[in-house]
């Protein structure tokens, strides 16, 4: 998983100047939004530059060491900063706080606030806090840290966020009971809490009437949504469905132990349902899923597929992969480039084995050498990538409904979201970002496909091809099983 971009936080109007960076999932994405939210009445209006921000936010990511130690090496870069501007504000949120909450403090004494994921709704506090204790030097305090996982959930104190384009964020559960063996999230960010239905659907009126055509459901194991007034994700589905001018939904990220029956029909009778999914399966392996403790099978994630390919042709998937997992043999990896191979998946992201302090997978032996690990990733990442440029080629040709988001790199150009989350370029007037057109696919760049207006033969723009009734050559695997 990449790196979130710099979010740049709504705009409201204020003297000082806020710069957030984001690091890890889209949870990071949407929860620097609302910090930004919450600081907003406190006259904190966002910066793109942090040398000229009053308060600087790290909100950051534990997943893997490397994301752990780049938070390290900004916070050394922002100590030159801050002794050109002493009272600038230095606050570490995200899941490297929750979890090196005391080591920051240790190690980054010039770090004003450290605060865990589920305290956001504090933060205006927390700086007041820190403000006092800089007017008042003799009070002795150094820093701020909250870690704490508070028995009032923060979505009940954060402001409503407001529509910033086209496409949105919601997060609707966050936490998660899974413990697999090499994750941190269960101990960064909790026990799973799903948010009641009611205050969703007011979130996601809000959203469209700010102008959201297109609204992401998101949650560390979305798919085991349980919120009060909803009979799961299936049912909550087809509730936003009935939001007018609600136009396409998707969620994101979801465990295979949880694609329960209602939810995959869901993906037949929801036309807002986007055909595109994210379900990782980390490892083809049954011998390695049974000791990541993922509760499923590879037989039972390809049944899940199959199922969902019932459910509707089109659907495409991606995936997250592990390489190097404790005790993965040639044989496990075999069994990985398989699975990858039949499934077919259009877009993946593969990663490393990284030891997290604290989980069970760290302790268990063997551990695969790091040359291992590089060189079975490079090899798997060579065949997603196949399957990747083979699916956009073989969008060559095909009208999508595309959902224009925003300008693109050329003068004229406008960018959109294929259904399968493609960015497509297309020439168009500025007048219909925001609106859904049929374009037909004419041409593929490495990771983005070209459009142009798809029109009938009266000139008039079309409603578009329907999507192929079967996976066809797009999902087809590339290297046989
Ligand atoms: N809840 C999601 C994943 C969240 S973490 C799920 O269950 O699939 C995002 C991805 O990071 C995971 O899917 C996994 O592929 C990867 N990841 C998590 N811990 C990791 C570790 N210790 N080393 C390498 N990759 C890891
Ligand atoms: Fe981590 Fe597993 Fe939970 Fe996903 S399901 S967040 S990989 S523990
Ligand atoms: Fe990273 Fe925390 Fe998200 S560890 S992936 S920011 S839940």
């Amino acid at each position: 998983m990449a790196d979130a971009p710099n979010i740049a936080p709504a705009k409201t109007p204020g003297r000082k100047k806020l710069f957030i960076k984001t690091y890890g999932c889209q949870m990071n994405v949407y929860d620097s939004g609302r910090m930004a939210d919450v600081l907003a009445p406190l006259g904190y209006a966002p910066t793109d530059r942090p040398d000229d921000a009053d308060m600087v936010i790290l909100n950051t990511c534990h997943i893997r060491e490397k994301a752990a130690e780049k938070v390290f090496s900004d916070l050394g870069r922002l100590r030159a900063l801050k002794t050109a501007k002493a009272d600038m504000l230095i606050a570490v949120a995200g899941c490297v706080a929750q979890a090196e909450g005391a080591e920051i403090m240790a190690r980054a004494p010039y770090v004003d606030i450290v605060l865990g994921p589920q305290t956001y709704h504090r933060l205006p506090e927390m700086v007041a806090r820190t403000a006092r204790a800089k007017n008042d030097p003799a009070a002795g305090q150094k820093g701020v840290l909250d870690t704490e996982f508070p028995a009032e959930p923060k979505f009940d104190h954060l402001p409503a966020p407001k529509a910033d384009g086209p496409t949105a964020f919601l997060s609707i559960q966050e936490g998660c009971d899974k413990f697999c063996t090499f994750c941190v999230v269960p101990y960064t960010r909790g026990a799973e809490y799903s948010r009641p239905a009611a205050d969703i659907l007011r979130e996601a009126r809000g959203l469209v009437a700010g102008g959201a055509a297109e609204i992401t459901l998101l949650g560390q194991n979305v798919n085991a949504y349980h919120g009060e007034g909803a009979r799961g994700l299936g049912s909550l589905i087809r509730a936003l469905a009935e939001i007018d001018g609600l136009a396409r939904i998707r969620y994101t990220t979801s465990h295979p132990r949880d694609m329960d029956d209602d939810l995959i029909k869901a993906h037949g009778d929801v036309p807002q349902l986007m055909p595109f999914l994210h379900l990782p399966v980390q490892s083809g392996s049954d011998k390695i899923l049974a000791s990541m403790n993922r509760g499923h099978t590879r037989d039972d994630y390809r049944r899940i597929v199959d199922k969902l390919r019932d459910a509707r042709a089109d659907m495409a998937l991606s995936s997250d992969f592990i390489t190097g997992y404790p005790g993965e043999a040639d044989r496990d990896f075999d069994d990985t480039m398989e699975l990858i191979n039949e499934i077919g998946f259009v877009q993946s992201f593969s990663f490393k084995y990284s030891p997290r302090p604290g989980t069970p997978a760290a302790l268990m032996k063997p551990q695969v050498p790091d040359d291992v690990k590089t060189a079975r990733l490079h090899l798997l990442q060579q065949v997603l990538d196949i399957h990747l440029r083979n699916f956009n080629k073989d969008c060559v040709g095909r009208t999508f409904d595309v959902l224009l988001t925003g300008s693109g790199r050329y003068p004229g150009q406008l960018v959109g979201r294929s259904p399968y989350l493609q960015a497509v370029h297309v020439m168009a007037d500025p007048k219909h970002i925001g609106t859904i057109v049929p374009l037909a696919i004419v041409s593929v760049e490495a990771y983005s496909l070209g459009a142009v207006w798809a029109e009938d033969s009266f000139g008039r723009i079309s409603c578009g091809e329907p999507v192929p009734t079967s996976p066809g050559n797009a999902l087809a695997p590339v290297v046989s099983a």
